[in-house]
């Protein structure tokens, strides 16, 4: 077993009563880091978030602390703060808990992060499914208000932020954060042309800045015991904190693990965290960072699991969402049922994606149904090369790049569906 360094958030999962302030306040010094941070000037926050080198929980990895200081000093237009609470890429399962359990944190978080880029106003966007989170939240939000930790002159010292949880309706594509803003205004939600970013331009036009749920739920933290000591919870050099690992699929132990950043390989996080595979079977895919990532074969799993490590191999880190595939499953299917899942999630503004997609998926389902045809695999590839990197916004990545990796690394399997008219373990 690898020997586990400190962890953050997951000791307080399961419990009912740390959802409470009470319990906040007790065991986790509750509030303690927003009175610091009050006292603080926004550009000690700000470094402090950079020296703390916390990437991006949402996917993209960007560093916190550096998009924190791309928000302009002065605006015309108030600023805002939105946390990202989508969580709708499949296999992520990692801000559920943390707004389920630990929902003052997420607000402590956010009101540090509104005083420090100046926003009065924040907002978290969560997604449809969650009615029960989106309550809990909003219970903890109004018991903030009655404790003078939100509103007008937080604490006596000056700062006023309001908090609203903003419900979506479902959409994957929401959680894409220009997409998220529109859907906020109360448009469509639909990917916006960047530039200009959402930190110069954003939510209703103002300077935001939108963070994933563990991202800010990280902050108070980083107030209370420095960017050096987050900074030092990781191994490597540009990657602080620890990580919520959610690993499902074909494991004897599914769940979140929450582990140092860069200190554990796929294959550790996979057989000494998470069991091993169900039934003491054969290993046959992993996807790293949700369904998103580039799959990985069992031979290049032997590689840290975080940002940069997992980049340099082709795939992506993304929400750190482990889906783990046995032998026993047929992997046509698999990329059938995740290709389907970005067609129907296409929101079909750009041609590439909103056709592409669906291409891909018939393409996909003939093959799985036997139907497939010799000339499919190449013309599989050149759809998802004709996707990627010609959409507005990354969905249209994020459905190629399975389609290309599976089509390359299992080609076999795609060949005998082909040839063998079936799928050869039906
Ligand atoms: C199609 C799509 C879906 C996304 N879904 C989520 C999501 O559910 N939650 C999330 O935090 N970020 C999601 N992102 C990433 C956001 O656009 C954004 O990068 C993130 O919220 C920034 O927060 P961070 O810097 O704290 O990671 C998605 C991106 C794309 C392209």
């Amino acid at each position: 077993m690898q020997q586990q360094t400190e962890t953050l958030f997951i000791q307080h999962f399961g419990k009912e009563e740390s959802r409470s302030l009470a319990y906040f306040r007790e065991k986790m010094a509750g509030y303690s880091a927003l009175r610091k941070a009050l006292g603080m000037s926004q550009d000690d926050i700000i470094n402090e978030m950079k020296r703390a080198n916390l990437r991006g929980r949402g996917g993209a990895g960007f560093p916190a602390g550096v998009k924190w200081g791309f928000i302009p000093k002065q605006s015309a237009k108030p600023k805002y703060l939105v946390c990202n609470a989508d969580e709708s890429e499949p296999g992520t399962f990692k801000d559920r808990d943390i707004m389920r359990y630990i929902p003052h944190l997420l607000i402590e978080g956010m009101v540090i992060g509104g005083y420090a880029i100046g926003a009065k106003v924040g907002y978290i966007y969560i997604r449809g499914e969650y009615t029960r989170e989106a309550k809990l939240l909003n219970q903890a939000i109004s018991e903030a208000y009655d404790a003078g930790l939100l509103g007008k002159n937080i604490l006596g010292l000056g700062h006023d932020f309001d908090l609203t949880v903003h419900r979506g309706a479902g959409a994957y594509i929401c959680g894409e954060e220009t997409a998220l803003l529109s859907s906020l205004e109360g448009k469509r939600g639909e990917p916006r042309v960047k530039p200009p970013f959402p930190a110069q331009a954003g939510a209703f036009g103002g300077p935001t800045i939108v963070n994933n749920v563990e991202t800010l739920a990280a902050v108070p933290f980083i107030i209370n015991r420095g960017g050096d000591w987050f900074a030092g919870l990781g191994k490597l050099e540009r990657s602080g904190g620890t990580r919520l690992f959610g690993v499902s699929g074909h494991v004897k132990k599914p769940g979140l693990y929450e582990i140092g950043a860069g200190s554990a390989t796929l294959r550790q996080i996979i057989y000494d965290f998470a069991g091993g595979i169900l039934h003491d079977k054969k290993l046959k895919a992993v996807i790293p960072g949700g369904s998103s990532a580039p799959v990985l074969t069992p031979e290049e799993i032997d590689v840290i699991a975080d940002v940069d490590t997992l980049a340099k191999i082709g795939t992506m880190l993304g929400s750190a969402s482990i889906v783990v595939v046995s032998e026993e499953y047929c992997v046509v299917r698999l990329l059938t049922r995740i290709s389907k899942f970005y067609a129907h999630e296409s929101c079909g503004q750009c041609t590439p994606c909103r056709e592409g997609t669906r291409w891909m998926t018939d393409v996909l389902y003939r093959i799985e149904h036997g139907h497939g045809r010799e000339e499919d695999l190449a013309l599989l590839l050149d759809l998802s090369n004709n996707i990627a990197g010609r959409t507005l916004c990354p969905l249209g990545d994020a459905a190629a790049g399975p389609v290309a990796s599976f089509v390359k690394k299992f080609q076999a399997d795609f060949e005998a569906h082909i040839r063998g008219g079936k799928c050869p373990s039906a």
